[in-house]
């Protein structure tokens, strides 16, 4: 199974395995072994078959009457998720959000270790947050042909995005995770991410006025 190619899977599937691989890692912290789809379903939420149709998409994992490998399967999933390999990170913006991402040493722990954050306000440049420096813009181009740089994070304002991304069209970046709100034109080749909080504040928002609405 290892050397297998997963790039015909829908990206639906794709968007479930990092809830699948949260919660085998917590099933392993308990020190569960196995597990059933039923098992897995009602601590997920989603349907015993929806999990079975999910994982066959991979090969299956599973064996009848044994269910799922917890560990196997976690393992599996993380290199799925390209879990088994270390990323350079850079952040774009140091501001609230670009320092919390920083301070968030959680992704450190998946493998996306934060090499240095980026910005042009000079109360910022030189401060350190944990052990990661904050750099001028202006040595951009000098850390990223120093280093190998997986992922750059844009956290800097909206009106300044796409200038940010033209910069790092032009180097060896691999993937942007995008949070200003705003489309980014990117370089053949280059993976972008959006992430949208709004997005997520609001579809709250619809669902609670939903439900009262419902109830009269
Ligand atoms: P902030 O104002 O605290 O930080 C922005 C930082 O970017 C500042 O330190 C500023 O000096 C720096 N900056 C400005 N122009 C720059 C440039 N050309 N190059 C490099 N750095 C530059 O703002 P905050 O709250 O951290 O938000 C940052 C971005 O993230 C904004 O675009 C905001 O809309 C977005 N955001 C998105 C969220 C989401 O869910 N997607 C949630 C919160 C913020």
């Amino acid at each position: 199974m290892s050397n297998k190619s997963f790039s015909n899977i829908s990206i639906a599937v794709i968007r479930r395995l990092p809830k699948y691989h949260r919660y085998l890692k917590e099933l392993l912290d308990k020190e569960v072994s196995r597990i059933s789809s039923r098992e897995l379903s009602k601590l997920i939420g989603f349907t015993a078959s929806q999990i079975r149709q999910d994982l066959n998409c991979f090969g299956g994992f599973g064996q009848q009457g044994y269910g799922y490998n917890v560990d196997e399967l976690y393992n599996e999933i993380g290199r799925i998720l390209g879990l088994n390999k270390n990323y350079n990170v850079i952040i774009i913006g140091a501001g609230n959000l670009g320092q919390a991402i920083a301070n968030y040493t959680n992704f450190e722990r998946l493998g996306f270790e934060v090499l240095a954050l980026f910005d042009i306000n000079p109360k910022l440049i030189g401060v350190k947050i944990r052990d990661i420096p904050v750099l001028d813009m202006d040595e951009l181009d000098e850390f990223t042909s120093e280093h190998n740089i997986d992922i750059a994070i844009i956290c800097a304002p909206k009106d300044f995005a796409q200038e940010v991304t033209d910069k790092l069209n032009r180097k060896n970046v691999k993937g942007i995770w995008n949070f200003a709100p705003t489309d980014l034109n990117v370089a053949e080749g280059i993976i972008v991410e959006n992430v949208n909080l709004s997005e997520s504040l609001l579809t709250l928002s619809y669902l609670l006025n939903e439900k009262e609405l419902l109830s009269g």
